[in-house]
């Protein structure tokens, strides 16, 4: 398929700039309002600890319908779901069948899911050296999860009008992360995805909703390799709980971005203005971690 140079234009254009665009835009915002967690049906995915977990308390304490705890850690879910009076669904967001049977299983019993929270995630401390099992599964959690649960959720949103699909991406998936390819990589594929959808199924209703923290208190980055650690305290650690904070009033301002670090903006801006200059301050970083001192 060619582009024409008409559409290219229009492709290209910033969309303040672009009449048609800012049309649509003004035709879909009135009739789509922003996701309200209160009373709603909350799948998270993830939820047995660290940034999942805090979701489902804040989401709980703030009048959440029904709350869906799944993860592969039965216990862990286990443990959430009697703390906060929800429901445990142990299986691995890469199986499609468990996930399509989690999506049936819920809506029979909850009614429709309005807010599905793609969060787990894993990662992998190395890089290009590592072995394609491990590039695999962080491809298949970070980003072939959410295709899988799209590819089910968004025919059904769409049949009602709306729902709400939110990923937890990374600060990595829109700067990089020194010292883990694979996670840095597959994060970045994971702000693809969530792009591609919300573009695509906006006049549908269905709203999207990024989330990208950089380091997080949490069971995952007490696991990281040295030199992610070290870039994680430089840059300072939040706790889930404040993740969820920013959760909470990003779906409130119906924001495709959710900043935990509101920094993070900034960086990325940087990146986008001058990719030249970015990388040579994180050349300087990455050779300042890791030359021997
Ligand atoms: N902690 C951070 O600094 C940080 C920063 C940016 C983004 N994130 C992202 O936040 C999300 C949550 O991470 P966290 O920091 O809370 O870590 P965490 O280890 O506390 O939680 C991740 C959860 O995902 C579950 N999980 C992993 N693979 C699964 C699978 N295949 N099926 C079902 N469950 C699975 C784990 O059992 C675990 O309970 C991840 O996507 C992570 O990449 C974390």
């Amino acid at each position: 398929m060619t582009v024409s140079g008409r559409d290219r234009l229009t492709l290209h254009q910033p969309y303040s700039h672009n009449a048609t665009v800012a049309r649509c835009i003004a035709r879909i915002r009135p009739y789509h309002p922003a996701m309200e967690t209160k009373g709603a049906t909350i799948v998270i995915t993830g939820a047995a600890s660290g940034i999942g977990r805090a979701m489902a308390q804040r989401f709980s304490a703030d009048g959440a319908g029904r709350v869906v705890i799944v993860d592969v850690d039965g216990d862990g879910a286990d443990a959430v779901a009697a703390e906060l009076g929800a429901r445990a669904e142990v299986l691995d967001v890469t199986d499609e069948a468990a996930v399509v049977e989690l999506i049936e299983r819920t809506e029979s019993a909850f009614g429709a899911i309005d807010l599905w929270c793609g969060n787990a995630g894993v990662g992998a401390n190395g890089g290009v050296e590592l072995d394609n099992d491990t590039w695999n599964a962080n491809w298949n959690v970070n980003v072939m999860a959410h295709v899988i649960a799209a590819r089910h959720l968004v025919p059904r949103w769409i049949e009602r009008g709306g729902g709400h699909l939110l990923l937890t991406a990374s600060a990595a998936g829109l700067l990089t992360n020194l010292g883990t390819a694979p996670y840095a990589v597959t994060k970045h594929g994971c702000v693809a995805l969530a792009e591609w959808l919300a573009i695509t199924y906006a006049e549908q209703g269905i709203r999207v909703s990024c989330l990208c923290p950089q380091g997080v208190r949490t069971p995952m980055t007490e696991a990281d390799g040295e030199l992610a650690i070290e870039v994680v305290k430089a840059m300072g650690m939040i706790e889930p709980s404040q993740v969820a904070d920013a959760v909470a009033a990003g779906l409130a301002n119906d924001d495709f971005l959710i900043l935990p670090h509101p920094e993070v903006a900034f960086y990325e801006q940087r990146r986008a203005g001058d990719r030249q200059r970015w990388l040579t301050g994180m050349q300087k970083l990455q050779a300042s971690l890791t030359s021997p001192r």
